[in-house]
């Protein structure tokens, strides 16, 4: 079939042709919004799950929905190696800026200002110096809480609210994530109508929690997973609708078992299975062609970028556990399969679960961010 109209679209980010099986999450965060702009404390969300199952995707959707009713959305990607005060500066004074629309505000923003002292960091606002203490002055805590105070009370001034949609939070460090935690628990008990929506890898609950030991109560953390068959199904044929094609109910089963229902494998099967096809029903023949691009394509792209960034050593820690035969293989098997000593391979388990390749499920397990990478590890490099 025509390459040029394939309508599947695999790639980080890339808004696939039909939103699927998120319909629950989305209504919950619309509602929670909803809620903290009317003045009702709500809690924030933290969107957790694997590598391609769709976050990235979920926070631009729901941030076009916020802004189409009138919701300021404050949109940026938690990068590693940075600190929270240099990634969340620009953009609260991006929401003040926005803000800046009715005379209230500015008297609103000057007041608070006024109560900042020792400022490092300093910004132009209105001819004051809007100033953002950095971490290390011990004070972060208050800073950030005092500036996020400050944008709650100008969004409500302008009958509005501010949403931060922050992606890969499972970045943030640790003593920074509880300083995010305590200043949005101060703006929600102040029922101030800013807030949330965030997503990361699953170690983001484990890190939050060691944060703030009471986050998992006061924040929604709806895991993003692999989508269900029905749902699989829909993601499949109803893009080819509107061309007149269609895949043959054995075809979709073989590419759901292939795919294990995960977003992003959907997206670059369903891409290869077009491409393949020569008739407008794809069929079982069609996916077994389409696998061994799918298959190459992920290797050479989706897998190989994640494994070209770990060391030699890291490498040869994930292909041990590849090869314990478990999707959340224990550290002391591992370590047997390594043939080392338990607490000599601890430095290289932590900084695999920093770079967001590894997370621990639970205590003395260790599991792949990326869906089906004990495989791919097994298919191309050799232990
Ligand atoms: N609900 C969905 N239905 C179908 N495809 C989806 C869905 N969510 C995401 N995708 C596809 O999966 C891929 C990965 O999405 P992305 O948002 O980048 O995932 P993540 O941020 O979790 O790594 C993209 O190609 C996207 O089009
Ligand atoms: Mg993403």
């Amino acid at each position: 079939m025509d390459r040029c109209n394939n309508p599947f679209c695999p790639g980080a980010g890339f808004r696939p042709p039909e939103l699927v099986g998120r319909s629950r999450v989305i209504e919950d965060i619309e509602v929670a919004l909803t809620r903290v702009r009317r003045g009702i404390p709500d809690r924030s969300t933290f969107m957790v799950g694997l590598r391609g199952v769709g976050k990235t995707v979920l926070l631009m959707h729901l941030k076009e929905w916020a802004e189409s009713k009138g919701f300021m959305g404050v949109e940026f990607e938690f990068e590693e190696s940075k600190k929270l005060s240099e990634m969340m500066g620009p953009p609260l004074y991006k929401a003040l800026t926005g803000l800046d629309k009715i005379a209230k505000v500015k008297d609103v923003v000057a007041n608070a200002i006024k109560g900042l002292t020792g400022l490092v960091g300093t910004m132009r606002y209105e001819g004051l110096e809007l100033g953002l203490r950095v971490a290390n002055s011990g004070h972060s805590n208050f800073d950030l809480l005092e500036l996020m105070r400050l944008v709650g009370e100008a969004a409500k001034s302008n009958q509005t609210a501010v949403v931060f949609f922050i992606d890969e939070l499972q970045y943030v460090p640790q003593n920074e994530l509880a300083t995010l935690i305590v200043a949005l628990q101060f703006c929600a008990t102040e029922s101030l109508p800013i807030t949330l929506v965030g997503a990361g890898l699953p170690q983001l609950l484990g890190h939050a929690v060691k944060a703030k030991s009471y986050a998992e109560r006061l924040f929604y953390f709806p895991e993003i997973g692999a989508l269900e068959y029905n749902d699989v199904v829909d993601a499949l044929q109803k893009p080819l609708e509107k061309h007149d094609i269609k895949f043959s109910d054995d075809a979709i089963q073989k590419i759901f078992e292939q795919t294990q229902g995960y977003p992003y494998f959907i997206q670059q099967w369903g891409r290869d299975c077009w491409d393949v096809a020569k008739e407008p029903l794809i069929t079982l023949e069609d996916v077994r062609m389409a696998t061994i691009r799918a298959i190459d394509s992920l290797d050479a792209g989706f897998f190989r970028s994640r494994f070209d960034r770990c060391t030699p050593t890291e490498r040869a820690y994930m292909r041990a556990m590849a090869e314990v035969n478990s999707l959340t293989p224990r550290s002391s098997d591992i370590a047997g399969v390594m043939n080392k000593e338990l607490n000599q391979l601890a430095p290289l388990r932590a900084s695999l679960i920093k770079k967001g390749m590894i997370y621990s499920p639970a205590h003395g397990d260790a599991a792949f961010t990326v869906p089906l990478f004990a495989d791919y590890l097994k298919r191309t490099v050799s232990l």
